[in-house]
């Protein structure tokens, strides 16, 4: 029987990803994508921990969407409620004592037995108590899941998950676990029958990607670096990028793939945190400020248009005026095409909630703002030393206005322009004429030329 599915997604790509891979699970036992959670047989939440702000979402989430169950149900429809990703992992068991119509709690590790999960919950409906999954299952959840299926010229490929890192903060290695990384012949079966599908553009994704040691087909553990030459030798790719990388794993042969694999795009996500000594060891990030100077330094040699990109954490505890200035500092040296700042969340169950000197909120929220300025400038001077450049755009979305097409420069940046439908998913030269806080606007090279 045909039923309805919708999937809300909160955190990051792996769930981007994670939540594809459960509607390609569900697939075969007749769901297809609602728009709507109103049109849904059935709703995932796929949720994020990483901040408080992040999980507290779900509960509001999931109180609505207890009143669209009792609507259905007076209606005599069913709804059934499922609470995916990492909050399921971290607090199975409360989400059910909390929110007890939820019918199925399942992990990151687990989605690949969601049918059989919406087949006990169909049992237990009549007797009430939801089903809750929340193993690390020693057999790999990708020898058991459907083949991915393209939708657009875009596509993730998980090739490694889970985190031994520990930053101090961080919940991602309670939530995901242990690192495992996919064997590249599992990663390449999926690449090629993705690209097959029409996708030019492939993202390979991990927590900690670039520390990817997955068993190659020649026997030999294969680094990122050897997987993405791999990669860059499917016909009808054009474009690979991946994500999220530890500066510690940033090894001499990925390095250098910056400079020889022409598909492999020059923009990398490279997460630093802090640009003080002090607060990068008391978050046990294993390395110092100048050592992520000096592998900047490597990389811009290898790609010397490589755009960067990095994530900060402000307010860390214990964190001074001159710690943070040091943050401040590295940001100028650097210069980064865009990055993301958070406030320091407390996060129950890591080393950092219990350290000493917490910042107040209005310290944290005045670094912040201090950070976005900061950035915020350097993301409008890239995008201004495009103007007048020809960039290949990947034509990805409609634009809000007729004729206008949205897409993807190599840096990241979003690009408008005027362009046939018949553009769509593809990849063009397009002349930069103007640069915005967030986006490109520009014309079809020729276009240009011409006038
Ligand atoms: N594995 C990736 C992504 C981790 S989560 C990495 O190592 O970069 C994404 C970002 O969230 C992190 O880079 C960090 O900046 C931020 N983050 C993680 N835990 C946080 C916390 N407790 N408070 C605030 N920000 C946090
Ligand atoms: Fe979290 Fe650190 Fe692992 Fe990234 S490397 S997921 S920040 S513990
Ligand atoms: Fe959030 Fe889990 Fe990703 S905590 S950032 S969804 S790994």
């Amino acid at each position: 029987m045909a039923k309805k599915l919708f999937i809300r997604t909160y955190g990051c790509q792996m769930n981007v990803y994670d939540s594809g891979r459960m509607a390609d699970v569900l697939a075969p036992l007749g769901y297809t994508v609602a728009d709507t959670p109103d049109a849904a047989d059935m709703v995932i939440i796929n949720t994020c921990h990483i901040r408080e702000h992040a999980s507290e979402k779900v509960y509001s989430e999931l109180g609505r969407l207890r009143m669209l169950k009792l609507a259905k149900a007076e209606q005599g429809q069913d709804l059934v409620i499922a609470v995916a990703g990492c909050v399921a992992q971290a607090e199975g068991e409360e989400i059910l004592a909390r929110a007890p119509y939820v019918d199925i709690v399942l992990g990151p590790q687990t989605y690949h037995r969601l049918p059989e999960m919406v087949a006990r919950a169909a049992r237990a409906g009549a007797t009430g108590g939801g089903v809750l999954d929340t193993d690390f299952p020693a057999e790999p959840k990708f020898d058991q899941l459907p083949d991915a299926v393209a939708h657009g010229p875009s596509a993730f490929v998980s090739v490694q998950e889970g985190c031994d890192k520990f930053c101090t903060y961080c919940v991602v290695p309670y939530t995901r676990g242990a690192e495992y990384s996919r064997p590249a012949a599992s990663v390449l079966d999926e690449a090629r029958r993705l690209v097959e599908g029409g996708v030019v553009e492939l993202t390979l994704l991990g927590q900690n990607v670039n520390g990817y040691h997955g068993d190659g087909p020649d026997g030999r553990g294969w680094s990122l670096g050897r997987l993405i030459r791999a990669v860059a030798e499917l016909p009808g790719l054009q474009r690979i990028r991946y994500t999220t990388s530890h500066p510690r794993d940033m090894d001499d042969e990925l390095i250098a793939a910056h400079g020889e694999v022409d598909k492999l795009m020059p923009f990398l996500h490279l997460p630093v945190q802090s640009g003080s000594d002090r607060i990068l060891a008391a978050m046990n990030r294993q390395h110092g400020a100048a050592d992520y100077l000096r592998l900047i330094e490597r990389l811009r040699k290898a790609r010397p248009d490589l755009a960067l990109s990095s994530d900060f954490i402000v307010g860390f505890p214990g964190e001074t005026d001159a710690d943070f200035e040091a943050t401040r500092q590295l940001i100028r040296e650097v210069g980064f095409a865009q990055a993301y700042s958070f406030k320091y969340s407390s996060r129950p169950g890591t080393p950092a909630s219990a350290m000493e000197a917490h910042l107040s909120e209005a310290v944290k929220e005045a670094r912040l703002t201090d950070l976005h300025h900061l950035i915020g400038g350097q993301a409008v001077a890239f995008n201004q030393t495009c103007v007048g450049r020809s960039l290949d755009v990947l034509l990805e979305r409609r634009g809000r206005h007729d004729g206008q097409l949205i897409g993807r420069s190599p840096y990241m940046q979003s690009v408008f322009v005027s362009a046939p439908e018949s553009m769509m998913n593809t990849v063009q030269r397009l002349t930069v004429v103007a640069a915005h806080a967030n986006s490109l606007a520009a014309v079809l090279a020729e276009e240009r030329a011409c006038a």
